[in-house]
Parts: C-alpha cells; sequence; structure tokens
C-alpha cells in the first residue's frame, strides 16, 4: 500500500511540475536561437560574446513585450531609445517558436 502512495506521489509532482518544464524547454530553444542568429556578434551573455552590448539583466530592464519589439523591428526601437551604438541591430523575421522561445531565454536573463 506504502507503495501505491508512493507512485501517486510521484505522478502528482511530475504533473505539478510539467508547466515549468515547457518553459524551460522555450528558454532552451531561445539559447539555440541566440546561438544560430548570431545575436553573439554584438551582444554578450555571461561574459560570451560581444562585451559592448551585455543582455545579462535584460529580462529585469525590459518587458517581454519591448524584448519581442527589439527583434522583430530593431530599428524603430533604436530610434525610441535614441540608441547611437553601431553597427545598429537589424529587425529579424523567425518563426513563431523561434521569437517565443527568444523571447523567453532574454527575458530570463536577471542578473
Ligand atoms: C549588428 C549588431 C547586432 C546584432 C547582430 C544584434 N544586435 Fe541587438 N542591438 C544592437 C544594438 C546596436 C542595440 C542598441 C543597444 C544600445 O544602444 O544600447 C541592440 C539592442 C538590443 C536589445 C535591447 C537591449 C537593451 O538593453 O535595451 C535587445 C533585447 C537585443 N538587441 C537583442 C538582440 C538579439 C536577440 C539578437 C539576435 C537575434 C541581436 N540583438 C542581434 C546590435 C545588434
Amino acid at each position: 500500500m506504502k507503495h501505491v502512495l508512493g507512485i501517486v506521489v510521484v505522478i502528482a509532482a511530475l504533473a505539478a511540475t510539467s508547466g515549468s518544464a515547457s518553459a524551460q524547454s522555450a528558454v532552451e530553444r531561445g539559447q539555440q536561437v541566440f546561438t544560430a542568429q548570431k545575436c553573439s556578434v554584438c551582444h554578450s551573455v555571461a561574459g560570451q560574446g560581444n562585451k559592448k552590448g551585455p543582455l545579462d539583466a535584460v529580462g529585469a530592464k525590459l518587458s517581454a513585450d519591448q524584448i519581442r519589439q527589439w527583434i522583430t523591428e530593431a530599428p524603430a526601437m533604436a530610434a525610441k531609445a535614441k540608441s547611437e551604438r553601431k553597427p545598429v541591430m537589424k529587425a529579424y523575421a523567425l518563426s513563431k517558436d523561434e521569437l517565443d522561445g527568444l523571447v523567453a531565454y532574454l527575458q530570463s536573463l536577471k542578473k
């Protein structure tokens, strides 16, 4: 009987964490997109990449919507932020999955 109870507890625990498990994989996907799109040519995370553009605390600085806008319409955001850094960032056309992952990943960066 104890045994059965143990299994029930394990299943309940798995069900409870499955939500955060899928969020985790979005972050992982975003990290891969970040690498594949070579964002680190101009940005760094944890000291890896171009240190003139650290994104280590971007999740605390910007909302998810603002991060999304930076990725999809960087020129407009740069104008709004009066950014003078060169070379400028281009607007990225990514799939919904790639974009959602990238936003989740950057949102997780809160140093
Ligand atoms: C050619 C260089 C370049 C590349 C490549 C690039 N960016 Fe940028 N990015 C910039 C510049 C320049 C800014 C404006 C930063 C500033 O003025 O402080 C910026 C700003 C940002 C910001 C806002 C940062 C803040 O602190 O407000 C985010 C988020 C961002 N980039 C994400 C990305 C992501 C994700 C990628 C890859 C898909 C990427 N960037 C690729 C140059 C680049």
